[in-house]
């Protein structure tokens, strides 16, 4: 960053000295809303145009605001653009260049505009592209899943609540849970993408402008769906920031359990799956181990998401209409949970495929933990006992079982009679893994053709 020149700033009519370093530094953005470069660029051609066409400004003013933009453009994007903190913000520093190159038609490109409704524009364009870039990863992050899902359509796992084996899944359908998530957070960053995706330029300072500006025209240009509706509501809403961050922080509670279940899955009491090594990290003390940093990572770097969305509510809700200086406090947070999101769903991207199902250690963790035990249940309450006596007598079967310590279904005949004699040798067929899973045959159940199904309608463009 460089200083320049104290006699050059943009306000030095109004006052007697200059700005203290102190306040320059407190005060300036540039050194974070330099990102949005390419944004405030192409809203203020948008806006020159406009002028143009109105008869604001020279055709020959917006022939040279063209020229001089371009030589900006390139500047900052080969890395010589100097930015400089004096000039407080993104759209001072192109601004101050502009005019130093191209001279009075760089004075005009300001005219019927404020900073205030220029720089909503820009974060609304910036976070436009944004969505559009989660939008995509999200659907690659499904196929992903349901890539692995498929392949893991039949593979028994054991389901649990309380954390505790309950009931056979198929890996398949666990994976699809998650599917289930994604399409719901696709849904609302579409729909944060739609309020987002108003134009608010125009609005000026917070009242509009004197000048006779087309405004639809601008949004026509900028790829806007409307434009904002109350000028002093356009230059201080930042709901489009709060909703991203809302919807982000749904998405990374999602990633953050399915990392938990990853990293569980990956101790070696479970061991359900592997990650790939390129997934994984070691110790510098201890050799042994290799540790799930990724999605520990990840479940960490959701509370940074959650801390963003609850500071953009507080920045929020003290400010009396219209702009205030507070507003520049959004970007930080909303850049941060854009990177958050963005580079989380690449890593899981990436990682996914690199997850190996270990079909041995679910199948034991199932047999421990007698998940077949509601099956039989269903069986006695079939062959006609009421359903809490069948819970009694298979209570206690287990309960036999657990003493012996076998599966239900090593129980003989003999044994299992003892609890009810309504149990015939047609039992055994209920008491496996594939009879509990395949038994489950509807509509978004665990049935392995059932997750097919599913997987088959995930896949197919609705
Ligand atoms: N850097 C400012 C921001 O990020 C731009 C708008 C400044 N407007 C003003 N009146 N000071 O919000």
């Amino acid at each position: 960053m460089s200083q320049s020149d104290p006699s050059q700033y943009t306000w030095a009519g109004r006052f007697s000295e200059p700005t203290s370093e102190l306040v320059k530094r407190y005060t300036a953005s540039v050194c974070f809303d330099q990102r949005m470069w390419r944004q405030d660029i192409r809203a203020s051609l948008a806006h020159a145009t406009m002028l143009a066409r109105q008869g604001i400004i020279s055709a020959a003013d917006l022939a040279d605001i063209e020229r001089g933009m371009k030589q900006v453009a390139d500047e900052i994007a080969s890395g010589v653009f100097v930015w400089s903190v004096d000039l407080e913000d993104v759209h001072l520093n192109i601004e101050k260049r502009l005019t130093t190159l191209i001279g009075d038609a760089g004075k005009r490109l300001h005219t019927g505009r404020s900073r205030n409704d220029q720089v909503a524009t820009d974060i609304r364009l910036f976070l436009r592209d944004a969505i559009d870039g989660v939008d995509a990863l999200l659907g690659e992050f499904q196929s992903r899943l349901l890539d692995l899902a498929e392949r893991e359509a039949a593979t028994p796992l054991p389901g649990f609540t309380h954390l505790q084996v309950a009931q056979p899944v198929t890996l398949g359908h666990h994976l699809l849970a998650y599917v289930e998530m994604a399409r719901r957070d696709a849904e609302r960053f579409a729909d944060c993408r739609r309020r987002t995706n108003r134009l608010p330029l125009g609005a000026a300072a917070l009242a509009g402008t004197t000048y006779p500006i087309d405004r639809q025209y601008v949004a026509e240009l900028l790829g806007f769906d409307a434009v904002c509706g109350n000028s002093l509501d356009a230059v201080s809403d930042r709901d489009f920031a709060i909703e991203f961050c809302a919807a982000s922080a749904l998405l990374m509670m999602h990633l953050s359990r399915l990392s938990e279940e990853l990293v569980l899955w990956m101790n070696p009491r479970f061991g359900f799956i592997t990650l790939a090594d390129r997934f994984c990290t070691g110790s510098s003390i201890m050799p042994q181990k290799r540790n799930p940093d990724v999605p520990e990572l990840a479940r960490g770097k959701t509370g940074r998401v959650f801390g963003h969305l609850v500071g953009l509510l507080t920045l929020m809700k003290g400010q009396p209409l219209a702009y205030n200086k507070d507003n520049q406090e959004d970007k930080e947070p909303l850049f941060d949970a854009i990177d958050t999101v963005t580079d989380t769903l690449r890593i899981f991207i990436e990682m996914i495929p690199g997850i190996t199902a270990n079909a041995e250690s679910m199948r034991s963790a199932l047999r421990q933990g007698f998940a077949t035990a509601t099956d039989l249940a269903d069986y006695l309450t079939r062959k006609g006992l009421p359903f809490r006596d069948a819970h009694e007598a298979v209570g206690q079967a287990v309960r036999r079982a657990e003493e012996r310590g076998t599966d239900l279904a090593q129980l003989s005949l003999a044994e299992l009679r003892q609890f009810s004699p309504l149990i015939d040798d047609d039992v055994f067929a209920v008491l496996t893994v594939e009879g509990s899973l395949a038994a489950r045959d509807h509509h978004g159940a665990t049935a392995p053709r059932q997750v097919r199904a599913a997987i088959a309608r995930a896949r197919s463009p609705t």
